[in-house]
């Protein structure tokens, strides 16, 4: 359903994504993990359409069959907020301040649907029914300050998904919220990715959280995915040495109880930092932090891709096969 391909950005002739092939599918859920400054959030806005103004993009968003890329505004925007639904890190800050919790998700169902008068009221209930919110009726005549942070992204996962949208991108959506309410979110957006046989690109920096949320994955750095496919296989062999180096940062991952311990520990990070667009090598974009890196990884690595769709790019993969 979504497809992207030879996807690329810049902003003052500084690369700072190139994708040359990600796929999601229907229903999946799929998670772009990366460090900070990876790139999550520009390829996240890139197939929003909600790049700066001084980006320049170029290549295939492919969404149902249409490049996104090509369309203009009065198209676009029939296809994002309705078929393609956002939420992002930050509720506060996505809110506004001044607007009762009703009317900010009514808003939504008005631009995205037909419906009218009594019926945009019921909707409003509905959602916020089903985003699990305590008393909806009274709650949509409530200020966004008069909520929790955790109540405040579901109002925001309740508008995101007012014109049952095919696909939901949530960017680093619990980032910014307390250990147990994170949780909470998440199971909320497995769920309703469930009901609604909706798709998920989910981002964050942790793998841990990826595979609590999502069945595949997607390693992002320098803006380029450096290795995708089933989320057990690549934690279970991971091939390119990022990934490998983020698993190594990400000691135990339950895949499902005490959630809470392992959602609040601490990260440990890769040695060295990611280079500042336009800064990174040549060839490998990982090559000067990583310990196995030799002559050739200055060349672009080849793609190796196995039975099960696991793909990656990297000279010196780890050892233990292909999965
Ligand atoms: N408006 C902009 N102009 C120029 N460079 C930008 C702009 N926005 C982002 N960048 C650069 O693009 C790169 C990718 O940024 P992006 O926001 O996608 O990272 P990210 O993976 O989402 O990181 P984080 O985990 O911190 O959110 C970074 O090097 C960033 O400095
Ligand atoms: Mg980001």
């Amino acid at each position: 359903m979504l497809h992207l391909r030879n996807l690329r950005v810049t902003i003052d002739d500084y690369e700072i994504i190139n994708i040359d092939d990600l796929a999601l599918q229907p229903g999946a859920r799929l998670g772009l993990v990366g460090e900070s400054g990876s790139g999550k959030t520009m390829t996240a806005k890139a197939i929003a359409g909600l790049l700066p103004n001084e980006a320049k993009v170029s290549g295939e968003v492919n969404f149902d069959g249409q490049n996104l890329l090509t369309l203009g505004d009065r198209d676009l925007a029939k296809v994002r907020g309705k078929r393609i639904g956002f939420v992002f890190q930050d509720p506060a800050r996505s809110l506004n301040p001044m607007m009762r919790i009703g009317k900010q998700v009514s808003e939504a169902i008005r631009i995205h649907t037909n419906l009218k008068g009594q019926a945009v009221t019921d909707k409003v209930v509905d959602l916020l029914r089903q985003v699990q919110l305590p008393e909806p009726e009274t709650l949509l005549r409530r200020y966004p300050h008069q909520l929790s942070g955790g109540q405040q992204q579901r109002v925001m996962i309740a508008a995101a998904i007012a014109a049952d949208p095919d696909l939901l991108i949530a960017d680093e959506p619990t980032t910014a919220l307390d250990v147990t309410v994170q949780e909470e979110i998440l199971r909320l957006l497995i769920s309703l990715s469930e009901q609604r046989k909706m798709s998920l690109l989910f981002v964050s920096h942790d793998l841990g959280v990826v595979r609590f949320v999502c069945n595949q994955v997607a390693v992002i750095y320098g803006g380029n995915i450096v290795e995708a496919g089933n989320i057990d296989n690549i934690i279970n062999r991971p091939q390119h040495r990022y990934t490998a180096a983020l698993l190594a940062a990400n000691p135990g991952m339950p895949k499902d109880d005490n959630f809470s311990a392992f959602i609040g520990r601490r990260l440990q990070t890769i040695t060295g930092s990611v280079p500042p667009v336009g800064r990174f090598p040549s060839g490998c974009r990982f090559r000067n932090r990583c310990q196995h890196a030799s002559e050739k990884c200055a060349t672009t690595p080849p793609i190796t891709v196995s039975a099960s769709d696991h793909r990656y790019l990297c000279w010196h993969p780890e050892q233990g096969g292909q999965s």
